[in-house]
């Protein structure tokens, strides 16, 4: 199948999967995430494949967020249809799935693009990358899981410190933090991956996808957290600052936020 904003690559039962907007930093748009929930998807049904390595095209991103040049226009109820389509189509399918997803981490992840490797199995971060849920600066939060899943890898304190703050941490402050499983250079980033991936392969596979459950359910099915996320996240699509946050990255200016 030919993609515009991907590159797939299935060699020695690895689905390598590039996201491939690099002028736009890797930026998850609407037809990107169309095309990651067919790739997964595919993936996932095809005997194929074992497991799966993500990461971003070029040296500076693996994704520099949800493109917010398609939040403009969104209001409560596109905000709530965005998290949940997002949280059912790629971020729950991804952490649910029953084949090993790594996220190999060659730049910014930021936004939706940390959301995107939380919702991976492992992490392993090149030493030039970046991660940060900067939302609350665009009058936003994060709604795709990440109030959730960072707080389940790096405790409640440090997460609120990154998504209130709306802070990049580093490569090395993302591992010291548990964020990220390894840091390795830029050269090694996917060679990392292909050998946690392929030690994996090397297991027994139904056994892999039972452990996949069960460590999930320690920390997904013992609230509503999600729910509430998904609300919240919505809500921010009617106020005033959320429109004033995203005018300003669209126009490069300083944002003035009045709370409201
Ligand atoms: N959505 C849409 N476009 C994005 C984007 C995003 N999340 N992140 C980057 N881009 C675009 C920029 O608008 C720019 O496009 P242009 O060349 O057409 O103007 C291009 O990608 C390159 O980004 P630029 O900002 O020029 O690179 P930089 O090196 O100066 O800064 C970042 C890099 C990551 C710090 C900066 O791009 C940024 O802050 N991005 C937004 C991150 C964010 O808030 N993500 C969460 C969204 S919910």
């Amino acid at each position: 199948m030919a993609y515009q904003n991907l590159l797939v690559d299935n060699k020695e039962r690895v689905l390598y999967i590039t996201i491939n907007r690099e002028s736009k930093l890797n930026a998850l748009n609407a037809a990107t995430l169309g095309e990651l929930h067919t790739a997964l998807t595919n993936a996932f049904a095809d005997e194929t494949v074992g497991g799966i390595i993500i990461t971003g095209a070029g040296p500076k991103a693996f994704v520099a967020g949800a493109d917010i040049a398609e939040f403009a226009d969104l209001d409560v109820e596109g905000g709530r249809k965005l998290a949940v389509d997002g949280h059912t189509k790629i971020f729950d399918l991804i952490e649910n799935a029953g084949k090993p997803v790594i996220a190999a981490i060659n730049g910014f992840a930021l936004g939706g693009g940390l959301e995107l490797a939380m919702a991976c199995h492992i992490r392993i971060a090149s030493d030039n990358a970046k991660m940060g849920l900067p939302e609350v600066s665009l009058g936003l939060i994060p709604g795709y899981g990440g109030t959730q899943r960072l707080t389940n890898l790096v405790g409640k304190g440090k997460a609120l410190e990154m998504i209130m703050t709306a802070d990049m941490i580093t490569a090395a402050d993302a591992y010291q933090s548990g964020l990220v499983n390894h840091v390795v250079t830029p050269e090694e980033l996917i060679p990392k991956a292909e050998e946690i991936l392929q030690k994996i392969l090397s297991r027994a596979p139904l056994a892999i996808a039972a452990a996949i459950k069960a460590v999930n359910a320690a920390g997904l099915n013992n609230g509503n957290g999600y729910e509430t996320e998904i609300a919240e996240f919505a809500k921010c699509f009617g106020t005033d600052d959320f429109k004033e946050g995203v005018s300003a990255f669209l126009e490069k200016r300083k944002s003035a936020f009045k709370g409201k």
